[in-house]
Parts: C-alpha cells; sequence; structure tokens
C-alpha cells in the first residue's frame, strides 16, 4: 500500500498507459525498422567492399564519426525522453484532479487558473520533446552533410584520374551504390536514436518491476491460537508507528492498557494520530 500512497495516480497512469502503449505498438516495428535499416547498411557496404576494398578506407573514418555523433546526439536525446515521461506524470496527474474536483473548481470559479495551470504543464510537456525533435534534424544534417561531403569528393577524385582508369559503367556503378551505402546508412542511423528513445519506456515500466513487496499476509509461524481472543484486553507497549522507513515518527512510543469490555474514546488534536493509532491496531 506504501506505494500507492507515496505514488502520484498520473505517474502509475502515464506508465500504465503511454509507455506500455508505446513498448505495446512503437517499439516492436522501430526494433524492426533498425534491424532492416542496419542489415542493409552493412550488406550495402559488404557489396562494396567486395567490388572495391577502397571504398573501406572511407567508410571506415566515417563510420566512427558517425558513431562518436550518435552517442554525442544519444546523452541528450535520451535525457529529453525521460524529463518528457516525467513531465507527463505530472500533467495527467493534474488532468485527473483537476476531473474528480471539477465540482469544486466550478464552484469556486477557478477554471481559469486550473486551465492556465494545464497549459504551463502542457508547455512543460511537449518542450523536452520538441528539443528532442531539433536533437535529432541536428544528428541528421550532420550525418547527411558527412556522407555527401565524402560522395562528391569521391565523384570528384574519379572525374580527376585519367581517363579509362574505370569504364563509365564501374563509375556509375560505383557512385550509385555509394549513394545507397551513404542513405541506408544515414537511415540506420536515425532508425537506432529512435529505437533508443523508445527503449526509455521499457527502462520506466522496468522500474516498476523491482517495488518492495509488501509482508505477506499470514505469518504461520506468527498465527495466534484458535481461542484468541479470549477476552479483549489491549496492552500497547512503547508503540512507536512511522509511515515509511525514512518518514517521522508519528507515534512517539505508546503505552496503555485497554481493558476487555471497557468502551475506549480517544481524544486529540487534529494530526495527533488518532487514525494512526486505530490503524495500527488492525
Ligand atoms: N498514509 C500516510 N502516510 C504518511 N503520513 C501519514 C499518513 N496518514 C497520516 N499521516 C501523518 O500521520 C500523522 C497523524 O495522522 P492521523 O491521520 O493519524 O491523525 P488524526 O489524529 O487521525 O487526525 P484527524 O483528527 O485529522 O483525523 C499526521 O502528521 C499525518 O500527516
Ligand atoms: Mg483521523
Amino acid at each position: 500500500m506504501s506505494f500507492f500512497v507515496s505514488t502520484p495516480i498520473g505517474r502509475v497512469l502515464s506508465r500504465v498507459s503511454l509507455d506500455l502503449n508505446i513498448i505495446d505498438l512503437d517499439v516492436p516495428f522501430a526494433l524492426m525498422f533498425t534491424l532492416g535499416a542496419s542489415l542493409n547498411a552493412l550488406n550495402n557496404l559488404g557489396v562494396l567492399a567486395v567490388v572495391s576494398w577502397e571504398v573501406l578506407l572511407v567508410s571506415m573514418p566515417m563510420i566512427v564519426l558517425a558513431t562518436r555523433l550518435q552517442r554525442y546526439y544519444l546523452a541528450s536525446a535520451k535525457e529529453l525522453m525521460r524529463i518528457n515521461g516525467t513531465t507527463k506524470s505530472a500533467l495527467a496527474n493534474h488532468l485527473s484532479e483537476s476531473i474528480s474536483g471539477a465540482i469544486t473548481i466550478r464552484a469556486f470559479e477557478q477554471e481559469d487558473r486550473f486551465l492556465a495551470k494545464y497549459l504551463v504543464l502542457v508547455d512543460k510537456n511537449a518542450g523536452p520533446y520538441f528539443y528532442n525533435f531539433a536533437a535529432t534534424e541536428w544528428l541528421i544534417q550532420r550525418l547527411e552533410i558527412m556522407s555527401a561531403t565524402v560522395l562528391s569528393f569521391t565523384a570528384f577524385v574519379m572525374a580527376l584520374l585519367p581517363q579509362g582508369t574505370f569504364s563509365p559503367g564501374f563509375v556509375g556503378m560505383a557512385l550509385s551504390y555509394g549513394l545507397s551505402l551513404n542513405v541506408s546508412f544515414v537511415f540506420s542511423i536515425q532508425n537506432q536514436c529512435n529505437l533508443a528513445n523508445q527503449i526509455i519506456s521499457v527502462e520506466r515500466v522496468n522500474q516498476y518491476m523491482e517495488i518492495q513487496s509488501e509482508a505477506a499476509e499470514v505469518l504461520e509461524e506468527n498465527r495466534p491460537a484458535t481461542y484468541w481472543p479470549k477476552d479483549g484486553n489491549v496492552e500497547l507497549r512503547n508503540l512507536k508507528i512511522r509511515y515509511r522507513k525514512d518518514a517521522p515518527l508519528v507515534l512517539h512510543g505508546i503505552t496503555c492498557k485497554f481493558k476487555g469490555g471497557d468502551k475506549i474514546g480517544i481524544v486529540g488534536r487534529t494530526e495527533s494520530g488518532k487514525t494512526t493509532l486505530i490503524g495500527a491496531l488492525f
């Protein structure tokens, strides 16, 4: 129960709806596209390397550079997706609270305030998503500039070589293969990044797989005797209660006896722990 007490409902809602939705519908496709695109790029590279191994001289630095760019991009992009996930919870929370409190909000004519807060939360949530989008464009732009540079440089070198070094058919084939290698390469990296962004949802749901469980409902070795309770005596000795591990003590050592058959009233100012005491007895 402490999980439900300490976790806002919006956070649970967003994991079981939005994140599971991404895991069920988007991740499989992203995985498929990533695998397909990466195999395609590797395939293109393989064919080109067999036809002329010199292509490796150009492709290897390109792959190293692209991987570094990708790593640089992913560090920010993943964090942006995480922020997007956490702010989504705040949004869902506000929405569910507003819906359940609609009558009170209307009674006090606070619709405008709640709408304004809603819009602020929407902006906060959409911001990181947009930045993630922009970061992806940043990466794609650099990858495309890189591959365009390599391709045009190759074409330039081929044009500079003395006539007859390569047959025109070979030049055409090499360039078109190079082009398709570049395109498939950029496409593959784009898909890998997309997958990495969506995997954040798996990470978020996975956090809920490791919640500490409550103690077992019945502890066989602690079962009271069948004739229990013989008479309704209750004795508390130095009862201390806190709601969670690191929370402050709510009851600071209560010692008292309730005799069987007595009717007891517990008096205290608000928040003094009356409900906590009766809860502890149950
Ligand atoms: N589920 C909970 N998780 C954490 N703290 C709690 C929880 N329920 C109560 N508390 C805290 O325990 C303290 C005692 O609360 P409790 O509800 O037992 O008081 P009370 O005497 O019943 O108050 P009231 O007169 O308002 O019913 C308060 O400081 C409250 O904030
Ligand atoms: Mg109470």
